[in-house]
């Protein structure tokens, strides 16, 4: 096995990166293949990603795997996704197990195949009790959809309107429980959020690259960190210790 080059990391590293893997389409497209054979490649592309998330101590992986308006795309492109997940399930769960990854999902499983949400649910429940590294897989995911599930549930529960906090919100999210993502990352060069993480994501660094997702390496990731530690983050104060005027 090739022998990875020692790499200097950045003094801060954020706990939980989330990544809008763009660009399969135009990766396979630059190649003359079909679009499904990108989203091929991109999937391939997870598991250095994520090896390299645990390399670097980042504690939580959230990927931007299938948006509620993905349902949109040509049948046989989502027939194509979905096979995908289905043959990363079956191919890698155990693999992922056994190195302490726990798998979690952000969207709702309603219109997937029974046999698919089972698998999804098996796989959850495996890894449950991991504490490694989460990789929170988003499929199905849509935030706005996320925001309009949880204010139903909180209609539901009967909440009384002065209850609602942030923090109950947030306990309402498929994210519950984990910490807001500190970057965003977006391949493919778009500048745009795309309905992601869009409450979580309120004070989330963003880093966009050109890079196509199926080519971004470790190396890309180690650029978006030093970019990332070399930020400000302020969450909407002002900079230096607190004082009063
Ligand atoms: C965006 O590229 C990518 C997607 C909509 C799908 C991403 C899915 C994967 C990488 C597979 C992941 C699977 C699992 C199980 C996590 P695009 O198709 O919009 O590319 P384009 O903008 O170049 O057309």
């Amino acid at each position: 096995m090739a022998r990875k080059k020692k790499v200097k990391l950045p003094k801060t590293i954020p706990t939980h990166i989330a990544i809008i893997m763009d660009g399969n389409g135009r990766w396979a497209r630059s190649r003359a293949l079909p679009r499904n054979a990108g989203h091929r490649a991109g999937v391939e592309n997870l598991r250095p990603v994520l090896e390299a998330c645990v390399e670097f101590g980042i504690r939580y992986l959230t990927v931007y795997a299938f948006s509620t308006e993905n349902w949109e795309r040509p049948a046989d492109e989502v027939q194509g996704l979905m096979n995908i997940l289905e043959d990363v399930i079956d191919r890698e769960i155990t693999e992922l197990h056994e190195n302490g990854v726990k798998l979690r999902h952000l969207g709702h499983l309603e219109r997937l195949r029974p046999a698919l949400q089972e698998k999804v649910l098996k796989a959850i429940d495996l890894t449950k009790d991991n504490t490694r590294i989460s990789l929170n897989i988003a499929w199905n995911y849509g935030g706005r959809d996320e925001l309009v599930r949880a204010i139903r549930k909180l209609i539901e529960d009967g909440v009384p309107a002065e209850d609602i906090t942030e923090a109950l919100v947030g306990d309402y999210l498929y994210t519950a429980g984990c910490p807001d993502p500190d970057m965003i990352i977006r391949t493919a060069g778009d500048q745009r959020v795309s309905n992601f993480l869009l409450w979580q994501g309120a004070y989330a660094e963003l880093y966009v690259t050109p890079t196509y997702w199926p080519d971004f390496g470790r190396e890309d990731l180690l650029d978006a960190l030093h970019q990332y530690a070399s930020r400000e983050r302020r969450f909407g104060r002002v900079p230096g210790p607190v004082t009063s005027s």
